[in-house]
């Protein structure tokens, strides 16, 4: 089942129980400075959740657009990415647990197919705050998921919020097992080993944290849910990860095509990075020295390391944008709309990048000749500092090169003297 199918299908089915589809809110939050980035469905609907009358109802669903980027360096493995979609039901005081598990369960099981076999489910476990969902475990039992594949866990792993403070409460976490064998006796939904995919995540938001650590109770209770498409389709399409999905794989075929050393990690990133960009831009957002424009060039910038690395020339990177553009467009028309400022903006930051690459890297060599002629393995943060002040070097491009040469970098004091710099 493709992406697109899928999200299709979650749409048709919340609003055949009652949901009013709404649209994605854009990747760069309207009226709310304190995000970077739309990083959950429920951020454009936080004033609803805390009580506000939402006009298309209180039974919503939708696809939203988001990014997260606490984890870039993370990217080029078999799982991480920036820019992802996920598919979101939700109740403003209307329907709580009982309902939201059960139409969680059938659309698994009735719409995808999923067998009720390779579900487990986690629920909260209780503490001082709030006491164990023994309520949702039995919504589970009910839907059919036996006892032994229901587990309870604390807030590390089954309470949501966005941030320090605002809505929040217990969520159920569904799992979709991999077949894998357990990595021990002990092996659970929550050991992250592999053989178990997180694939929905359901909040029962009815508290709200404030500054201060408190908990009190919301006005009313909701449900935010959270589904992630990519990790939905490769699983559902029976890849190991999501590059081999339809949403990623013209532009990892592409590479593979195009590269002159063969590296994986490098494929993944120039594909994910540049479809994060592409997205980033196409909602408005513009490269520079700070927020989200910095982590926008940062991406971009990541992106065109990684096809010198591949020794991918350049000028191939206006062909790429054309072959994501023709092969995400039916997903998101507005990317087509926008082409011709998603080509100039990135391609104008690649040309500003490839000069600074060029002046930067040859200052990095002569750095590192200089700390290995001193038997040491550590670029002194001054000298990191000192790529960033001058030559506009990236920091996180100087760590990259050394880890490449067996070195490391001096972050503690590179991010005081940045600090200082500030
Ligand atoms: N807000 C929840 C999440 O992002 C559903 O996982």
């Amino acid at each position: 089942m493709k992406a697109i199918e899928i999200r299709n299908k979650y749409l048709k089915f919340f609003q055949k129980h009652g949901h009013v589809v709404i649209p994605s809110a854009p990747l760069i939050p309207e009226n709310d400075p304190s995000v970077l980035f739309t990083t959950a469905g429920m951020q454009p609907l936080v004033p609803y959740l805390l009580g506000e009358t939402h006009p298309s109802g209180i039974r919503l669903t939708d696809y939203q657009k988001c990014v997260r980027t606490n984890d870039i360096e993370e990217v080029g493995d078999n799982r991480h990415l920036t820019y992802f979609e996920m598919l979101g039901n939700w109740s403003l005081g209307d329907y709580f647990k009982e309902e939201s598990v059960q139409m969680s369960f059938d659309f698994l099981t009735q719409e995808l197919n999923i067998p009720v076999e390779k579900l487990s489910v986690t629920c909260f476990a209780g503490d001082e705050d709030c006491e164990r969902d023994n309520v949702t475990a039995e919504c589970w039992k009910k839907a059919g998921i036996p006892e032994e594949r229901i587990y309870f866990f604390g807030k590390d792993d089954n309470w949501w919020i966005a941030g320090e403070e605002g809505p929040c409460g217990p969520d159920t976490e569904m799992f979709y097992d991999t077949g894998k064998p357990k990595c021990s006796e002990e092996c659970n939904p929550s050991c992250g080993c592999g053989k178990y995919v997180e694939i929905w995540n359901n909040v029962f938001m009815e508290f709200f944290k404030d500054k201060e650590g408190k908990y009190t109770k919301l006005k009313q209770h909701n449900v935010d849910t959270g589904l992630g498409l990519e990790r939905m389709a490769m699983l559902l399409q029976g890849k190991e990860t999501p590059f081999e999905t339809e949403l990623f794989a013209p532009i990892m075929d592409k590479l593979a095509e195009l590269q002159k050393v063969d590296n994986i990690a490098s494929r993944r990133i120039v594909t994910e990075h540049l479809r994060s960009s592409m997205m980033i831009t196409c909602d408005g957002g513009r490269p520079s020295n700070v927020d989200r424009g910095y982590i926008l060039r940062r991406l971009i910038r990541r992106m065109i390391r990684h096809m010198n690395k591949l020794q991918i020339s350049l000028d191939e990177l206006s062909t790429l944008i054309d072959i994501n553009v023709e092969n995400l467009k039916e997903m998101y028309p507005a990317l087509e709309t926008n082409k011709e400022t998603i080509k100039t903006v990135i391609l104008e930051e690649k040309d500003k990048f490839v000069k600074t690459l060029t002046k930067g890297e040859k200052e990095f060599v002569k750095e590192m000749e200089t700390v290995k002629s001193e038997g040491k393995d550590t670029i002194p943060g001054t000298m990191v500092f000192r790529l960033y002040d001058t030559y506009g070097f990236p920091p996180e491009v100087t760590e990259e090169l050394a880890t490449e040469n067996g070195m490391k970098i001096d972050k503690e004091e590179f991010e005081k003297l940045f600090k200082e710099h500030q």
